[in-house]
């Protein structure tokens, strides 16, 4: 069985939602546009939506398109717009292409094809979802002119507390390890971004015996790190102590060439945040206190200042958990709750079941509920027969 498939296999309640979609079929005689992280778990989602009776269009998002996830969701009829790149303007293309055939409903991640909406709109768009925090924060002052059901996925409760909290954080440190092979115990580790992503990176590092640093403009979220067992140094102190540097804040240029004079020999710097310009790696290749740079192993490359100081980025800035040799990302159950929720909010927009008011809103509580309820009920069948 390959990879893909165990991921679909496992993936029990985008599984149970397909069963009832081959009747149903919510998305019969539409078409759904999309520009998401192509990979196994999204397989799964974008399949349910075929079974659902949707003509599926998709591109993957910057950097992180799987090639084997592409050639299967080809072999099941999703049409799948360009392959894997890492150019920006490459990418915009294969957005502007799957938005070239007018979907009834656009299936966001990270806010590009309702961006790109709203310069060519037509008539017949529903509406749509929108997966993550960066997304949202790029479509909010959009809603006046976006004027249709627009749900935002991150901010349902579940997405919160299964995914970016639970989730990324194991990710991530899985992802440090799986690239790295370096040790946690003892290590000085600084995460950039004290949200719902950030705090669960914080905690899987210091359950992995790190010693673990937060920095936040947000006074309160340091406040929170500080009750929660984290120091909260200045942002010039944690530099210069930090072994290992984390940006996971939805912002841009959270570490810029300007950090360079201050970082410590041997760092290791990694994005988990969505958009690749969390670090600007190619502001710190270029700067004028580089003298080389080479790639160390896979997904690690190091650059060295003329002081002889090494910086080693990872994945060149991309999202770690989603890059490097043989990445996972996040757990298959988080992500079957996430898609879950994606599934019937897609339906509940498809369907009319939510009003041209909601737009760029948090998912309605009915379908969170059902969803809880959906993987709550199948933890009893897990459990073993009584005699
Ligand atoms: N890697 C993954 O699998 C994954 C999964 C979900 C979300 N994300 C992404 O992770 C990022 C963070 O998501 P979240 O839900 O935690 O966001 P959030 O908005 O809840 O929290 C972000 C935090 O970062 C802080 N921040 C902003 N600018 C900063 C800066 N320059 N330096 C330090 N902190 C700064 C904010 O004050 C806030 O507390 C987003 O880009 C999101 O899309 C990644």
């Amino acid at each position: 069985m390959s990879r893909i498939e165990w991921v679909v296999g496992s993936c029990r309640l985008l599984g149970a939602i397909s069963d009832a979609f081959d009747s149903s079929q919510p998305f019969a005689g539409k078409r759904i546009g999309t520009g998401i992280h192509l990979e196994p778990k999204t397989v799964a989602l974008l399949m349910t939506l075929r079974r659902g009776g949707a003509e599926v269009v998709s591109t993957g998002n910057l950097g992180s398109t799987q090639l084997d996830a592409v050639e299967y969701l080809r072999a099941k009829g999703v049409h799948v717009v360009g392959g894997p790149t890492i150019d920006p303007e490459e990418h915009d293309a294969y957005l502007r292409e799957v938005l070239s055939s007018e979907p009834d409903i656009l299936l966001d991640n990270g806010g590009d094809l309702f961006v790109r909406y709203l310069e060519s709109p037509y008539g017949h768009l529903l509406g749509g979802t929108e997966e993550t925090t960066s997304g949202r924060m790029r479509l909010a002052p959009l809603r006046d002119r976006i004027g249709r059901p627009l749900l935002v996925i991150n901010d349902s409760a579940i997405k919160q507390f299964a995914e970016n909290y639970h989730a990324v954080g194991q990710s991530v440190l899985e992802s440090f390890l799986r690239i790295t092979n370096r040790i946690t115990n003892g290590r000085r580790v600084l995460v950039f971004g004290y949200g719902a992503c950030g705090k669960g990176v914080a905690v899987s590092f210091k359950n992995a015996f790190a010693t673990v640093a937060v920095v936040d403009p947000d006074p309160l979220k340091r406040l929170e790190a500080h009750l929660d067992g984290f120091l909260v140094p200045e942002r010039a102190e944690a530099l210069s102590w930090a072994e290992v540097a984390i940006t996971v804040a939805g912002a841009t240029g959270v570490l810029t060439a300007d950090d360079l004079a201050g970082l410590g020999d041997g760092v290791i710097l990694a994005n988990a945040g969505h958009f690749p310009a969390e670090i600007d790696v190619a502001g710190m290749k270029t700067h004028p206190s580089i003298v080389g740079a080479h790639n160390s192993a896979e997904g690690i490359e190091t650059i060295v200042l003329e002081d002889r100081r090494r910086v080693h980025i990872l994945t060149g800035g991309h999202m770690v958990n989603l890059n490097g040799p043989r990445p996972l990302g996040n757990s298959i159950e988080s992500m079957d709750l996430g898609f879950a929720l994606q599934a019937r909010c897609l339906e509940a927009v498809a369907l009319g079941k939510v009003p041209p008011s909601e737009v760029v809103v948090p998912v309605p509580r009915w379908i969170e509920e059902d969803v809880a309820n959906a993987y709550l009920a199948g933890l009893r069948g897990r459990a073993p027969a009584r005699r």
